[in-house]
């Protein structure tokens, strides 16, 4: 096996030199150097597997190093080294990340414990890694409610590309889940352990948009007391999901453009560009095309991002989904309320099928949550739904509505029937009250799956 290489950063030379010794000696393969830069130049030459790093160094402080090394290399374990009276800068190191502290003056076996401890975490955390990525998937996609084709669609394209680093860009109406789409590729992307950044376009000023995005350098406009880094450069190593995008200011198009070609930018008021390694999830609700051709949004940036286009469909083109998403959230909110699941009176279920949720999932959601709380003797009825699920405005409840809900509702049965019956047909037919005959011609009408008999 291969011994660790690990970087010794400190500006001392008598310590340099011992510490270079004592390792060397016990078979690990050791670099050492003096000041941050370098230590910073070094680590982009080769990767380390741990840092040796002074507190104080004489070009800069030794947890900015840290965050450095981090951004740089975020494999390499960090090891704060200080003197007796620095503890507090020790607590805030391991607070932001460095695996352990030594305090000077330290003995070669507190040194060498402390190394072999991180060794042995290291090896744990790359089990568990490997363990996660044996776990199925379908373990991880727990939260994602449906059944539904148009779903089931949307699932395979996002198995697809998560793992490639392709742009992707989720649209749809408000509220049918391009938050949980994106979530839902990050997870199952190799980047799923690196950060996670999401910027909404919608709710950042335009003057305030580049500082947001690229960052900026103390003094770089008013009110600039302290530099910041901008959302893509934290997002650097993971991926940023852009939210509303065709909100972003015309202004602004130009230089993400930029960004997306070159993987490079300058924050506002610096001459330090900064190269990203990012992956751009981007979502909108409203017609990118339709913008394009009003000459609001830029149509090569539309085309740089639209590389991967998902369409996360309507609410009412998949109502199939309606009886598991009501199922499902009325579980959540039971549990979050702690109150036992409630029953759902025929009158209210047929409204909450028949209705249209031009709101989508997120309106279903509020509109259970709140009737889950209105509810009384733990049975949701029409009373506890709001107004317009059941005054008929438009005279929707028509005939070819009624027999679509009395069909989600027949499916729903006969899948509950069959799940009760172990997918013994005959047993679910006399339950049903009906022939296997009709029962299959049911089964073959609602495409229903037999995973048995
Ligand atoms: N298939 C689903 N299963 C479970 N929960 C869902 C599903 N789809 C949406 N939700 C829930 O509905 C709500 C709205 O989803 P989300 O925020 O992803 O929608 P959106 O398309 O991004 O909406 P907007 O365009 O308004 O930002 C969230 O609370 C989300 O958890
Ligand atoms: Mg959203």
């Amino acid at each position: 096996m291969r011994k660790a290489h690990i970087l010794v950063v400190d500006d001392e030379i008598i310590l340099r030199t011992a510490l270079q010794s004592i390792l060397t000696s016990q078979g690990f393969e050791v670099k050492t150097c003096e000041s941050g830069q370098r230590a910073l130049n070094l680590l982009q030459q080769e990767p380390f597997d741990l840092a040796l790093v002074d507190v104080r160094l004489p070009d800069m402080n030794g947890l900015e190093l840290m965050q450095e090394i981090k951004r740089i290399s975020p494999d390499t374990g960090i090891i704060i080294i200080t003197a007796y009276a620095e503890v507090k800068s020790a607590v805030r190191a391991i607070k932001e990340g460095a695996f352990d502290y030594l305090s000077k003056p330290f003995q070669e076996e507190e040194l060498l414990i402390t190394i072999e401890k991180f060794l042995k975490y290291r090896d744990l955390e790359k089990e568990l890694k490997t363990l996660k990525e044996i776990l199925p998937k379908s373990y991880l996609v727990k939260d994602l409610i449906g059944e539904s084709k148009a779903i089931k669609e949307v699932l395979q394209k996002v198995e697809l590309v998560a793992e490639r680093d392709v742009p992707v860009l989720i649209y749809g109406e408000s509220g049918t889940g391009k938050e949980v789409i994106a979530d839902l590729i990050v997870q199952l992307s190799n980047r799923r352990d690196h950060p996670y950044i999401k910027l909404n376009c919608t709710a950042i000023p335009e003057t305030l948009f580049e500082a947001e995005l690229f960052g900026f350098e103390k003094g770089s406009f008013t009110g600039a007391l302290e530099s910041k880094k901008g959302k893509l450069e934290l997002a650097h190593t993971g991926t940023i999901l852009l939210d509303e995008i065709g909100d972003l200011p015309l202004s602004i198009q130009p230089k993400l453009l930029r960004v997306l070609e070159t993987n490079s930018f300058y924050p506002l008021g610096s001459k330090r560009e900064v190269k990203v390694n990012v992956r751009y999830i981007f979502s909108t609700s409203r017609d990118l095309k339709k913008l394009v051709e009003e000459g609001k949004f830029r149509d090569d940036l539309y085309y740089r991002i639209n590389v991967i286009p998902i369409k996360m469909p309507p609410l009412r083109e998949r109502k199939e989904d309606l009886p598991h998403l009501i199922k499902y959230f009325l579980q959540t909110f039971s549990e979050k309320y702690q109150k036992k699941i409630p029953e759902i009176s025929k009158e209210a279920y047929l409204a909450l099928l028949n209705y249209n949720y031009p709101g989508n999932v997120r309106e279903l959601k509020h509109l259970l949550e709140r009737a889950l709380l209105l509810s009384k003797d733990n049975i949701i009825t029409l009373r506890d739904l709001p107004e317009e699920l059941w005054i008929d405005k438009e005279g929707s409840q028509s005939e070819i509505n009624y027999y679509r809900c009395k069909e989600l509702i027949e499916k729903e049965l006969i899948l509950k029937t069959l799940e009760d019956c172990k997918g013994k047909k005959s047993e679910a037919a006399k339950k049903l009250g009906i022939s296997r005959k009709t029962l299959w011609q049911k089964i073959k009408k609602f495409d229903i799956k037999l995973t048995k008999n």
